[in-house]
């Protein structure tokens, strides 16, 4: 069962929400992501690990807890063992936190899923990729109290990711349109996910319900048949993005802008402050991409951008011995 003693892998940053899927919409985003390597409790020693505590290294390695029952990454391999009967395995965590915390590109996902999946690799793939997701969403509930897919499963799977339903758990990929681009800016101001979930409203009208309704099943259905101007129209949040806007300094005038230069929809991503907008080819996406960076700047925030083809790669094995 045990296939080998240490396994790394990386694991994508992504985009939940997507304005018209609260909670129920996501997807990968290349090139950014955290790496965890999972080694056997003998070789740990090697590997500078102890069992309990967690080996962290990268940018943002001293923002979390190293503790393995206060990180998601941790968290995640413990679900994952005591539901496979494995928890008498002893192995080590190494984490290589690169993605910024509170930044509302699934950070915390990354982390749990990218252990997850090396834990996965090691013992032999016990489960599929799909049955992965619900161990990261236990690193979910430990980073922000809600146990929400929309960054777990994109990031595990790649892509554009539906969770149509959460009990049971029911994950849809979709593929998009290959000339569908993001531009993802990481303004640089941190927003937990469990304050920008606070602010919600708590009671929403049936009139915005059936509008949400509406656009999230247009925004499907222009995936499926690549019609840009749908997917514009249906990028459109009346749940969450009226109460999280006033968490983002500059994000209106942003918005504007990357829509009046062309973007096809733009919006808060995850629980922000990141904001993406879905544009049509790579170059359109850097050019977006420059327009919110400037307008930012205006409101006195630096950010860095990310520019992502939408049909991004999800969770990978780096290295396995
Ligand atoms: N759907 C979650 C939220 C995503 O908006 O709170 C958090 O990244």
């Amino acid at each position: 069962m045990i296939k080998y003693k240490s396994v790394t892998a990386f694991a994508p940053a992504t985009v939940a929400n997507v304005s018209c899927g609260f909670d129920i919409m996501g997807f990968a985003i290349q090139g950014c992501g955290d790496k965890a390597t999972i080694v056997l409790a003998k070789d740990s020693g090697k590997e500078g690990c102890d069992d309990n505590q967690i080996a962290m290294s990268g940018k943002y390695a001293h923002l979390i807890p190293s503790q393995r029952d206060k990180n998601t990454a941790g968290v995640a391999v413990d679900a994952y063992l005591k539901a496979t009967g494995n928890q008498n395995i002893k192995l080590s965590i190494a984490l290589e936190k690169n993605l910024p915390l509170g930044s509302g590109m699934g950070s915390s996902a990354a982390s749990s899923v990218a252990a997850v999946f090396a834990v996965n690799a090691l013992l032999g793939n016990l489960l599929s990729v799909k049955e992965l997701i619900q161990f990261a969403m236990e690193g979910e509930r430990v980073a922000c109290g809600a146990a929400h897919a929309d960054n777990a499963a994109p990031s595990l799977l790649g892509g554009f990711v539906l969770i149509r339903s959460y009990d049971p758990l029911d994950i849809i990929q979709v593929h998009c349109p290959d000339e569908l681009y993001c531009a993802v800016l990481h303004p640089h101001i941190e927003l937990n996910t469990s304050d920008a979930r606070r602010v919600l409203k708590r009671d929403i009208p049936m009139r915005d319900v059936v509008k949400q309704c509406a656009n999230a099943a247009g925004f499907m259905t222009g995936l499926l048949i690549a019609d840009y101007d749908l997917l514009g129209r249906s990028v459109s949040d009346l749940l969450a993005e009226p109460k999280r806007t006033m968490l983002i300094p500059g994000f209106e005038q942003a918005k504007r802008a990357a829509l009046d230069a062309g973007a096809i929809g733009c919006g808060i991503s995850g629980s922000g402050p990141s904001i993406f907008a879905l544009c049509k080819g790579e170059s359109m996406a850097l050019l977006i991409a420059e327009v919110i960076d400037r307008s930012f700047a205006e409101a006195g925030l630096l950010s860095e951008a990310f520019i992502s083809p939408m049909n991004a790669p999800g969770a990978l094995i780096l290295e396995r011995r």
